[in-house]
């Protein structure tokens, strides 16, 4: 079991907002996120997903989280898992030590229960990064990965991965063949809409299942105006 950190993390502490404010309207966003996922998905059960984005610091760990709070709120049993083995975050929102965590699983150092960690939020585990290794995409594409997701969709009804940028390392296109789904993170006004299009590009070229796209920080007078209308 992962121990959590008993040193401040300073600059790097996040807050999770579903998970502070349940109650604000963008708690209420996420909450949207995840209904509209579950009506995408109505045809084919998804139980994992990976979250992405064209580039750098568009709002992926932050989404993945929030979503896998949501998810736990409805009562499902959640694992998050840090993949993004080249800038991992999770352990700093969850307040984890990172000592242990999925690139340890991936090299038959620990197991996955040996390895995993509880959040203070009910129904939701979290596995973090562990040691930074240096060949990402060879152990995110390797059978250990496979056999790790297969393991814990038996024992989750949802597994969401965070991931790092999908132009600038194939890392989530790997991951893309292993899971039910994709998300694209798009971050407002930062996004180029070419990079977007790329981005989408780059993940169908892998014949990943695309559920959509959440648009990260819009504006707020705009996100008022479509909320009021129900869009
Ligand atoms: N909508 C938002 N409003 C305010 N701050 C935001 C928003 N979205 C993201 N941020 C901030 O931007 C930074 C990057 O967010 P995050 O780490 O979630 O992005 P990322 O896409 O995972 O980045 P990386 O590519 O480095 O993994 C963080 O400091 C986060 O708090
Ligand atoms: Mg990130």
């Amino acid at each position: 079991m992962a121990r959590k950190k008993q040193f401040n993390v300073g600059s790097k502490m996040r807050h999770l907002i579903t998970n502070i404010n349940p109650r604000s309207p963008i708690s209420e966003q996420y909450r949207t996120v995840r209904t509209n996922l579950q009506f995408a998905s109505v045809d084919n059960e998804v139980r994992s997903m990976l979250l992405t984005s064209a580039g750098p610091a568009e709002g992926k760990s932050m989404t993945t989280a929030n979503l896998a709070v949501v998810y736990a709120q409805q009562g499902k049993k959640v694992l998050l898992v840090d993949a993004d083995l080249r800038k991992p975050t999770i352990h700093y929102t969850f307040r984890l030590d990172n000592l242990r965590g999925l690139s340890n699983i991936l090299v038959g150092e620990t197991t996955l229960e040996e390895t995993v960690g509880t959040s203070d939020i009910t129904n939701l585990d979290v596995i973090s990064c562990g040691p930074i290794p240096p060949n990402p995409s060879e152990l995110l594409g390797s059978r250990r990965m496979q056999a790790f997701i297969e393991t814990v969709k038996e024992k989750y009804d949802m597994v969401i991965f965070d991931m790092p940028p999908v132009l600038a390392v194939t890392d989530a296109k790997i991951l893309a063949n292993y899971v039910d789904g994709a998300i694209l993170v798009v971050r407002s006004k930062k996004t180029e809409n070419e990079a977007a299009k790329q981005a989408l590009e780059a993940l169908e070229s892998v014949h990943a299942n695309v559920l959509g796209v959440v648009l990260n920080d819009r504006d707020k007078k705009e996100a008022n105006y479509y909320y009021y209308y129900g869009s």
